[in-house]
């Protein structure tokens, strides 16, 4: 049975934009972000589509939950996982379920970076730091620097010392930015400090914007590994940005549910928001704010339907939302099988979002579990 929602990710595109970003860094090792289900994509998925590709350092995620929800595919066994931003302090138990599991750990906070060197568990977990640069949201101070070099001054096996070493940055499609430049400076300081003494480690600080404007971030010589999420996705991280890179993986299709034909002055769904200005047929579609179709859309938006644009009409329901239908009357193959595309190919999900008042990735990760995934290219 047709899905009322659903939402088809190609992978084919999924792996070339991996292929399109490894050239754009000039193949630097790639730390794809699948945080938050892949940015709604599926995480499994996403992950058993990377995981063999060239180059592939790690795949990063936010929680610990995230992670170990892949670790537990046995396809995934091998692959390394980092997760970003755990929330628990460092000790015994956090531990515990890092080393079970093989997971890599970012240390962000100083007190765990620590901690986690005072139990020695740099002997056995894979970890990355963390440094502050200028976002102020999570990382190391450099003030720190120097107690952190005394504390691994004993270390001396590869496996003991930091795998990476990297900072965020808070505004990277704006580079020339006084506090982007800002971070560049604190970040190349780093490296002049860091680089000497521990070689062997990754330094990154590239996301997806950052990797469009790699010449100003100078990715290329400063620069090990790469973290690239939404452009991974087919998404320019910034509205207009061009992109011959990357294609949208996801496109969102919804099919009708029922059509009705108002007189003119009858009105529309809740709160009569809309009202017929003539005599005219609307469909009513399958899909709404349950699955995660922004309530602002209404009256403002529009889907596609054979290449014509239908404009949104009324609210936004939880179920259900209407929209200009493109035929008077229907057979059932109709409802069976036509679809209309809330964003994809036709439709920019930069446009909907700006619409929305938001981010795409604010619409990907809100797209709910109702929504049917169904895969293309494995
Ligand atoms: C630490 C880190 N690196 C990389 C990314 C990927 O960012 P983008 O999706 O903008 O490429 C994120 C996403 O929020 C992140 O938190």
């Amino acid at each position: 049975m047709p899905a009322r929602i659903e939402a088809k990710i190609d992978l084919d595109r999924l792996r070339n934009n991996y292929s399109s970003l490894f050239l754009l860094s000039k193949r630097k090792r790639m730390i794809p972000m699948i945080k938050s289900n892949a940015y709604g994509h599926g995480a499994l998925e996403v992950a058993l589509t990377l995981k063999n590709e060239p180059q592939l350092e790690a795949l990063g995620v936010a929680t610990i939950e995230e992670a170990i929800a892949l670790r537990k595919e046995k396809k995934l066994d091998t692959t390394r996982l980092l997760v970003f931003s755990d929330s628990c302090p460092w000790d015994e138990n956090r531990a515990a379920i890092f080393r079970k599991y093989n997971l890599s750990v970012v240390l962000h906070r100083w007190s765990d970076f620590k901690s986690f060197i005072a139990r020695n568990h740099h002997h056995s977990i894979d970890y990355h730091v963390q440094w502050n640069t200028g976002m102020n949201r999570l990382g190391i101070e450099l003030e720190n620097l120097a107690a952190f070099q005394r504390l691994l001054c004993s270390t001396r096996k590869r496996h003991q010392l930091p795998r990476g070493i990297f900072t965020h940055l808070a505004a990277a499609e704006a580079p020339e930015k006084r506090l982007s430049q800002h971070q560049l400076k604190k970040f190349q300081y780093l490296l002049s400090e860091l680089k000497p003494r521990f070689p062997q480690a990754l330094f990154h600080m590239a996301n997806s914007a950052a990797l469009w404007k790699s010449k100003e971030w100078k990715i290329t010589s400063l620069t090990d590994a790469v973290r690239p999420g939404i452009a991974l996705y087919g998404i320019p991280p910034e509205h207009k940005w061009p992109v011959k890179e990357v294609k949208p993986v996801m496109s969102l299709r919804s099919k009708c549910v029922q059509l009705h034909t108002l007189e003119k002055g009858e009105g529309l769904g809740y709160g009569f928001d809309y009202q017929a200005k003539k005599k005219q047929t609307i469909a009513i579609l399958g899909c709404g704010y349950g699955d995660g179709v922004s309530r602002l859309l209404g009256n403002q938006s529009q889907v596609i339907y054979q290449r014509k644009r239908l404009s949104i009409l009324g609210r936004v329901s939880m179920d259900l939302m209407a929209v200009e239908s493109p035929v008077k009357k229907a057979s059932s193959s109709f409802f069976d099988h036509c679809r209309f595309e809330l964003f994809g190919d036709r439709l920019s999900i930069w446009e909907q979002a700006l619409q929305a008042k938001t981010i795409p990735y604010e619409i990907l990760t809100g797209l709910t579990s109702r929504i049917e995934r169904t895969y293309v290219g494995k």
